[in-house]
């Protein structure tokens, strides 16, 4: 196709929304390299072909190559996301694999309230700003991470009576939402809000403070601030069919019963290579969460192998056999839309002391790395 019919294809993607939504479907014939590619038509057609700058900016990146992990998630409609730290990615090898491998990105903590609100009252958006920019110059989704957690609450919120308590909660959600509008794919709205047992809602400052419906309201507020986005609840605990996972069900069913705007769930699969859930039972839960008309994404995956027994390399074999295994029942189950990785170098990540990711420290492909591409390729 000539890059005139390209990016003529690519304004009706972009100006018609019932070809837009259907464009990470696996069903459609229009995929993410399409829209990539049809954009990057666009820009040269307004940069001239040569691909100069034109007069906003530097030419963007060449179309992923077909032998990346976004590429091959893209030919099966999900998305294969990573996150990422904005000061991280103007180094050239982690830019390099930031940008050829993922098309969705997580900020890892710089959209969390405690980064973006640290005094009250200053909203400090540069660092999420950056990712965003970053992603749309690499033809990448975003998602915002995350509104709600009791794990980012900034320390000038918890002394606040009630009243100034909802009135910063509803304020935090409007202009947060407000800022990234149109940019973000999916926010996790509410994160981590179930008891680690299962046994209710968690004991957080946020329940104190406006009662268990504050998960419900911030949903309704997240929805009237962003009317495009995705809205999901993201957990952890609750990937295979556990007591949590059942509380999770009960959660986000009686959102929907009640009216309330929820779209997808995140399940976060922080898991051990010898102790992880059953694919069986991760996707009998997927399963019966898209029964409710959701969206599920794996959302922080990550796979530890320190204190594993044997050698090296049955760790990182046993690492590969994880990621394959657990991707291949996001394949497998058509409502599962993304699957993000909490990082993609063991140069950088939260757990420290493993090496729980796709890449070494040098950012070379561990094996792990084949195991995700075999599982995106349906093999
Ligand atoms: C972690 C980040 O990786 C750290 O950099 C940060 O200091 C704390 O949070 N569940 C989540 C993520 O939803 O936001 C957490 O990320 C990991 C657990």
């Amino acid at each position: 196709m000539g890059f005139v019919h390209q990016a003529i294809s690519a304004l009706r993607i972009i100006l018609n929304p019932s070809i837009r939504k259907s464009s990470i479907n696996p069903q459609s014939s229009f995929n993410e390299s399409t829209i990539v590619a049809a954009l990057l038509s666009i820009t040269l057609a307004a940069c001239g072909s040569d691909g100069s700058p034109g007069p906003s900016g530097p030419s963007p990146q060449p179309p992923a190559s077909s032998d990346t992990l976004r590429a091959a998630a893209s030919a099966q409609g999900r998305l294969l996301g990573t996150a990422v730290q904005s000061s991280f990615l103007s180094n050239g090898q982690y830019d390099a694999v930031a940008g050829r491998e993922f098309s969705y990105l997580t900020a890892e903590y710089e959209m969390k309230w405690n980064s973006l609100e640290p005094s009250p009252g200053a909203d400090t958006f540069g660092a999420g700003d950056a990712i965003v920019a970053y992603a749309m110059s690499r033809g990448q989704r975003v998602k915002g991470h995350t509104l709600v957690w009791h794990g980012s609450t900034p320390s000038w919120l918890n002394s606040l009576p009630q009243a100034e308590f909802r009135n910063a909660f509803e304020r935090h959600i409007r202009t947060v939402m407000g800022h990234y509008q149109g940019r973000i794919h999916a926010w996790d709205v509410v994160n981590e809000a179930i008891a680690d047992d299962g046994s209710g809602l968690r004991d957080t400052v946020y329940r104190q403070k406006l009662g268990d419906t504050y998960i419900a309201d911030a949903f309704r507020l997240a929805r009237a601030a962003d009317p495009q986005a995705r809205l999901f609840y993201n957990d952890y605990g609750g990937e295979g069919m556990s007591a949590k996972a059942g509380r999770i069900y009960d959660l986000v069913s009686d959102l929907i019963s009640k009216g309330v705007p929820i779209d997808g769930v995140g399940l976060q699969m922080h898991v051990s290579a010898n102790n992880r859930p059953s694919d069986d039972s991760i996707a009998a839960n997927m399963r019966r969460l898209a029964g409710l008309g959701l969206t599920i994404h794996i959302s922080e995956m990550d796979v530890r192998i320190a204190g594993l027994p044997g050698t090296e390399q049955m760790r990182l074999d046993a690492q590969k056999a994880a990621f394959h295994d657990i991707v291949r029942v996001c394949v497998l189950e058509p409502r599962c839309e993304a699957i993000t990785f909490w990082g993609f170098t063991d140069a950088h990540t939260w757990l420290t002391g493993d090496t729980p990711l796709l890449f070494n420290q040098q950012y070379a492909a561990k094996p792990a790395y084949t195991g995700v591409l075999d599982a995106l390729r349906g093999k």
